[in-house]
């Protein structure tokens, strides 16, 4: 399938509408999942770090979950992309900066963190050669022994109630402009949502896999072992911890 994120300044303003619908409470079921999903990330870092260790998450966003290592006193940085997300977290006094996790790393961040993190099912809303990408990027970032914290939609978890919301959800932080429209794919390998133009190509759109599809997936990831796959308590999605080994 082809297909790309939105990557200007349109995903600051779904970021901002996310964090307004998230604050009210207008979509209980992703309020939750952001709670679990933060709450699941934290405790792996307490359970598996230090206080001096380093974390660092990419595609960082609005600084939703790097904001909650800072808080702990962890040494905390993150990176995006997207300048607007940079300069929105700089403005929050996080430690963020710009760098495209599709290319390589360079010798001042190399092995330099204990703990990297991919939440919010980032790496699955991009094809698996784009996937390929960010793992080979965080393999780089983590010292040997470190963990790599990832956060994936599972498709077998949702229920039709669920996926209603979810829709409504991206209608709402995408906001699709005329001519726009999210839709629910399910092609049998492949299950998600995604948003298509006027002439039907694909402008964005989100993965869910099944624990199979994942650990197949995951099986294939060089230098690193899965050490934990956890169904969230908001039954939509996994956390993941590998550790890296090589
Ligand atoms: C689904 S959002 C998740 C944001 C944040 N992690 C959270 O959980 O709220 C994905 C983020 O990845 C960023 N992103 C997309 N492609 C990227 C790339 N190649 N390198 C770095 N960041 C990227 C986007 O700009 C966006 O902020």
């Amino acid at each position: 399938m082809s297909g790309y994120i939105l990557s200007d300044s349109k995903t600051f303003e779904i970021f901002v509408r996310t964090e307004k619908a998230l604050k009210n409470d207008l979509f209980p079921v992703m309020t939750k999942f952001s709670e679990d999903e933060t709450g699941f990330i934290v405790k792996t870092a307490k359970i598996r770090l230090d206080k001096k260790d380093k974390i660092i998450e990419m595609g960082v966003g609005s600084g939703r979950v790097v904001k909650e290592f800072k808080k702990l006193g962890f040494p905390s940085y993150g990176f995006d992309n997207d300048p607007f997300f940079v300069e929105y977290c700089k403005r929050r006094g996080l430690d963020v900066f710009l760098l495209d996790a599709t290319k390589s790393v360079s010798k001042e961040h190399k092995n330099r963190y204990k703990m990297a993190v991919i939440s919010f099912n980032t790496l699955f809303n991009f094809p698996e050669r784009i996937r390929a990408k960010w793992i080979s990027h965080a393999y780089s970032l983590i010292d040997k022994g470190g963990f790599l914290v990832i956060i994936v939609y599972s498709s077998e978890k949702f229920s039709k109630s669920m996926v209603k919301e979810r829709v409504e959800f991206y209608q709402y932080v995408l906001d699709p402009p005329n001519g726009y429209r999210v839709e629910i794919f399910d092609n049998g390998e492949e299950k998600g949502i995604h948003m298509l133009d006027g002439k039907n190509s694909v402008k964005w759109f989100s993965l869910w896999k099944n624990e199979q599809q994942i650990r197949k997936e995951v099986a294939l990831w060089k230098g690193f072992d899965l050490l934990s796959m956890t169904p969230l308590h908001c039954k939509i999605a996994f956390g993941m911890v590998l550790q890296k080994v090589l």
